[in-house]
């Protein structure tokens, strides 16, 4: 009987911080995204293109192909199991500004809001690499209504 009202109260507990978490989605003390349902590899978010890209932004996109898609996927929709979907509310300007997308290249990343491990600084990027890189998502981002 006490046992059984143990698990009720765990229950009571555990399903409202999912009702939390839900409504804080995009907050710093969120708890990670679930993307159980999402076979390994695939993309995570699905991501609208903007109908046209800046000059930078075009440039940005063939360097995040060449040096972030293997792991963010193509249009940084995120591969699940290895890196997320750079198109997610999380990562919109106010939450990781600018110097989170220098710093996370540079020196790479502890996992804190997925589960998929830490991300490894990128090798031979440099600041100049990594402008158009950052004008590339933020442009993506609008376009998915992330600002
Ligand atoms: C080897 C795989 C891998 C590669 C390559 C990679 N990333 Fe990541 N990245 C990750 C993982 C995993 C995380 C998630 C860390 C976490 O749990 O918050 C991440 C997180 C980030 C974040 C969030 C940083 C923060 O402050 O929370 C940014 C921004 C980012 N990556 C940008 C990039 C860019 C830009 C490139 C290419 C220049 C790149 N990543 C290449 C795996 C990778």
């Amino acid at each position: 009987m006490r046992l059984g009202l143990l698990i009720a109260g765990v229950l009571v507990v555990g399903g409202g911080s999912v009702v939390w978490n839900s409504m804080n989605s995009g907050d710093h003390s969120m708890s990670q995204p679930d993307t159980a349902q999402i076979a390994a590899g695939d993309a995570i978010a699905s991501v609208q293109l903007p109908a046209a890209l800046s000059a930078e932004a075009t440039m940005g996109e063939q360097f995040f192909n060449v040096k972030c898609a293997a792991c963010h996927g193509v249009n940084a929709a995120g591969r699940n199991g290895l890196a997320p979907p750079l198109i997610h509310k999380i990562y919109e300007p106010n939450h990781h500004g600018d110097e989170a997308f220098y710093r996370a290249a540079e020196n790479g990343v502890q996992a804190h809001h997925w589960r998929f491990g830490n991300m490894p600084p990128v090798d031979g990027i440099t600041r100049a690499d990594i402008k158009p890189i950052i004008a590339y998502i933020r442009e993506v981002q609008r376009a998915n209504r992330i600002r």
